[in-house]
């Protein structure tokens, strides 16, 4: 069995930067032809100088793969101005309660002084893009931060709004109530749950923000991409941290998954009988949602076993040394 999938798109990407970018960013790239790539470095891309930089540091790294990275600023109350003069050349505006995950500590505090900027993106027509968790109970977070999302979906009818990294019912629930929201889902939320993280012995190359949920949140997330679900676009939230910082007495969040995403993706869909519904998942609907064109690459998968590798350099992907299903067989550069 064989899949060949059209320019497939990673919504929710952190690259880094330094050495490790250029150790994860050539496994995005020779799978993906285009990424959203998250703001979070330390400090945060929060202005146009620092954006362009780092923009013309990945694509030094992905050399020689065609690989569009869609940039991202860190959400700060922006002023209509600074929006204006970086709208063609970002994606999109992230926004990160305080301290709610890795390098968010200079994220928002008050949530509700926030609207004047919503409003700017939204006469510009800026999508928002929002880590959607409180700092609740572990498990309630990202439920107790939907009714944030349905007052601004209200109150911003023409703002694009991603819930990224979905992991509930409840947020494709809130999905279906407003045609302006969106959201991501990773591999590793329709593949794990709380169990395979915390149920046996421990397993940190597994811990991620927002931790994976119920079987039954599991469940209807897989429902949600098997069907290709139009506004629901896959973002690998491929997080990686050094093994020091992940096997560690206080590990470090984020599942780094790029260089499997794909492969565990075709094998999930193939299991399901959807493997036809794969393109709109991994790249249609991004593209209709964002209204973008990614640079054409054709990607080729195959129904062949392959054993994922222990590490890449010092990180350890999902799946490190297991044998997945599927493996991709071709790129085009
Ligand atoms: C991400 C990271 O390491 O930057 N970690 C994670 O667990 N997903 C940040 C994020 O997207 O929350
Ligand atoms: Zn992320």
């Amino acid at each position: 069995m064989e899949i060949t999938l059209e320019s497939p798109l990673d919504m929710h990407l952190h690259l880094r930067e330094g050495a490790m970018l250029r150790q994860v960013a050539p496994l995005s790239a020779r799978h993906f032809a285009g990424a959203v790539v998250m703001p979070n470095l330390t400090p945060p891309v929060d202005s146009l100088e620092r954006l362009r930089a780092y923009r013309a540091a990945i694509m030094e790294a992905v050399a020689p793969f065609t690989f569009t990275p869609w940039m991202t600023l860190f959400f700060r109350p922006y002023p209509t101005a600074t929006l204006a003069a970086a709208r063609d050349e970002i994606i999109g505006v992230k926004l990160y309660p305080e301290g709610v995950t890795t390098n968010s500590a200079g994220g928002v505090r008050d949530l509700e002084a926030v609207e004047d900027t919503l409003a700017a993106m939204e006469r510009l027509g800026i999508p928002l893009l929002v880590h959607g968790e409180t700092h609740g109970f572990v498990l309630d977070r990202e439920a107790e931060f939907l009714p944030i999302y349905a007052r601004w979906a209200k109150r911003f009818p023409r703002l694009t709004i991603v819930m990224e990294h979905i992991t509930t019912a409840a947020a494709l629930e809130l999905l279906e109530r407003f045609p302006n929201l969106a959201a991501t889902v990773t591999v590793h939320h329709l593949l794990t749950t709380l169990d395979d993280v915390a149920g046996g012995l421990l397993q940190p190359h597994l811990f991620c923000k927002p931790i994976p949920k119920r079987p039954e949140d599991r469940a209807a997330l897989q429902a949600a991409a098997l069907r290709a679900h139009p506004r629901l676009m896959f973002g690998s939230d491929s997080a990686p941290h050094p093994r020091e910082r992940k096997e560690a007495a206080a590990c470090a969040a984020g599942v780094f998954s790029a260089p499997v995403a794909l492969a565990l993706l075709a094998g999930l869909f193939a299991r399901h009988d959807a493997l036809a519904n794969l393109q709109a998942f991994v790249s249609d609907n991004a593209r209709r949602v964002y209204g973008v064109t990614p640079p054409a690459r054709r990607v080729r998968l195959a129904r062949r076993p392959w054993q994922a590798p222990e590490r890449y350099g010092d990180v350890v992907p999902f799946y490190a040394g297991q044998t997945l299903e599927w493996q991709v067989t071709d790129v085009e550069p």
